[in-house]
């Protein structure tokens, strides 16, 4: 069989992959990309873990539970009566698989636009040659000049107790459950166990949750985390912080957590059903880096500089794979920047302007430096906060939960950090993003004409705060 030549071969089709051969594309480079994900039905299914059990069935999910509880618990507020209100999961499960099939198509689509020859196989190095690296798609064997290596992360098993996606489940199992448990599990109040957590929840179940360490959301602001705490714990999340989790158990009626609380106390939580979020780890098994002496790190991430050139000419690494944060739209911005330094332009990804958003409800959303982070550099910082309950917009949608923070320099006013838990802070987010990509001060913000009645007069509001001069509160 002769061997396809490209200039280019990525292996992976999640966020980072299908995204840097899109860029490689139009910048004019031959591109093939390889991915072994399949859909129940055998399909190609390109989009990784972020289309397939992540990113997009995970909101799928959320959205619908949402719909369930505002039907439940909000609609009467706005003067709207149901009676016989009932649940199908089973069609919100198809709904949420119809959605990541549209997703998937979508992909095979743009390939197909952008001329990239897609090969739904698993890869591997075989060798390096002259010219290039020799890569298999199954039986195929393809030749690049250049490798981007976009394979992932999968979920963290904790020791002892593997995913059997039954009873003990990853974000694939948590995302497929047929029925809502009477009483679930969840190790870790990190950003899937808080989404999944939320979603079962909102659907009847019984949430506990088990977190190792003592702070919630440590990397969140403090005043944000606390005030997101005191939401979830409202509405039933029981989280249960610093424990140390040991034997888990598969009982007859689902499974068995021995643990230590806080309090150094010997606990059993008995759940029909345990999800476990605690990280994820790179995916590099099965790729044969070993046959191109490709370096790993210490936590079996492909070792990139700042650039994602691997220790190798001609191999760059995106997204889960390599260090840094496990986000869709870092690995596309990675991406797309390795795409532009192939061909000699001058890619950047900016990591003090990613946002983070977790999808709870409230949302919570940020970007930038947290004020303990500022502490701790010992810098001289401004703080202002607007909280949604003063907002018009909030409360004509009924949600006047949380705040918009803004951290600026004490002295140049330059916004250092932007922080919100709250109604739609996923969206609301953009704007501070935009505002520290251009080195905006919070005053530039603050004089800015923002739209009413919206939510984001809180972000300007918030911005006003700085200075200590909101108007509206
Ligand atoms: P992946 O998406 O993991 O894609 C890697 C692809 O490579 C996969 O298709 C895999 O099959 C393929 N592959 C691996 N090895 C090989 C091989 N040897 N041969 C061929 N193919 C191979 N991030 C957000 O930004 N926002 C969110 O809302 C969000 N929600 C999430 C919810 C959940 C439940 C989870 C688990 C993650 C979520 N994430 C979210 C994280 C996001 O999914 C990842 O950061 C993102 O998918 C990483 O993209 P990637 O391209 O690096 O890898
Ligand atoms: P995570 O890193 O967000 O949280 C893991 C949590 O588990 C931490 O709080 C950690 O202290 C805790 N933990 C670790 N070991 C433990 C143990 N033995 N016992 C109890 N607790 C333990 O990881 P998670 O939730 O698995 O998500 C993985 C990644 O996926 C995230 O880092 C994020 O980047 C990405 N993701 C992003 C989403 C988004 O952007 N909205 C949504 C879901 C996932």
């Amino acid at each position: 069989m002769s061997t396809k030549q490209f200039d280019v071969i990525v292996i992976g089709a999640g966020p980072g992959g299908y995204i840097a051969a899109i860029r490689a594309a139009q910048l004019g480079f031959s591109v093939a990309c390889i991915d072994k994900w399949k859909n129940e039905k055998g399909e190609p299914a390109p989009g990784g873990t972020c289309t397939n059990v992540g990113c997009i069935p995970s909101k799928a999910l959320l959205q619908s539970s949402e719909h369930y509880e505002h039907a439940a618990h909000s609609f009467a507020d706005h003067g709207i009566g149901l009676s016989n209100l009932s649940m199908d999961v089973k069609k919100m499960l198809s709904r949420k698989d119809t959605v990541v099939k549209q997703n998937n198509d979508g992909i095979l689509y743009l390939f197909k636009k952008n001329k990239i020859s897609f090969f739904s196989a698993r890869a591997a190095f075989k060798a390096a040659v002259a010219g290039g690296y020799e890569v298999t798609a199954g039986d195929e064997v393809l030749q690049g000049k250049q490798v981007i290596v976009a394979t992932g992360s999968n979920a963290r098993a904790l020791p002892g107790a593997p995913f059997d996606e039954v009873n003990v489940l990853s974000n694939n199992g948590a995302l497929a459950l047929g029925a809502v448990p009477k009483k679930l599990g969840l190790i870790g109040s990190g950003v899937i166990g808080l989404e999944m957590g939320s979603v079962w929840r909102r659907l009847g179940a019984e949430v506990t949750v088990l977190e190792a360490l003592p702070t919630f959301l440590g990397a969140v602001d403090e005043q944000i985390a606390k005030e997101a705490l005191k939401c979830f714990t409202k509405q039933g999340l029981k989280i249960n912080l610093g424990v140390k989790v040991g034997e888990v158990k598969n009982t007859e009626a689902g499974v068995s957590v021995a643990y230590t609380d806080a309090k150094g106390q010997a606990q059993t939580l008995d759940v029909d059903k345990l999800i476990v979020s605690i990280g994820r780890v790179p995916n590099t098994d099965g790729l044969n880096a070993e046959a191109v002496g490709l370096k790993l790190d210490e936590r079996g991430c492909i070792l990139v500089d700042d650039q994602c050139r691997t220790n190798l000419p001609g191999v760059w690494a995106v997204g889960d794979v390599v260090r840094g944060p496990m986000l869709a739209h870092k690995a596309e911005e990675e991406g797309v920047a390795v795409a532009e330094r192939m061909a000699g332009q001058h890619g950047h990804v900016n990591f003090n302007t990613i946002p983070w958003v977790i999808y709870t409800s409230p949302e919570i959303a940020w970007v930038g430096e947290t004020e303990q982070q500022l502490k701790a550099r010992g810098a001289a910082y401004k703080a202002g906060t607007f909280p949604f309950l003063a907002n018009g917009r909030a409360r004509a949608l009924g949600d006047t939960t949380g705040m918009v923070k803004f951290l600026a320099d004490a002295k140049t006013d330059e916004i250092l950090g932007v922080h919100i838990v709250g109604p739609m802070a996923s969206e609301l987010i953009s704007e501070a993003v935009v505002a520290m990509e251009f080195k905006a001060s919070s005053e530039d913000i603050a004089r800015i004409c923002h739209a009413h009645p919206s939510l984001s007069e809180a972000t300007k509001e918030a911005a006003l705060a700085v200075d200590k001069r909101t108007l509206n509160f």
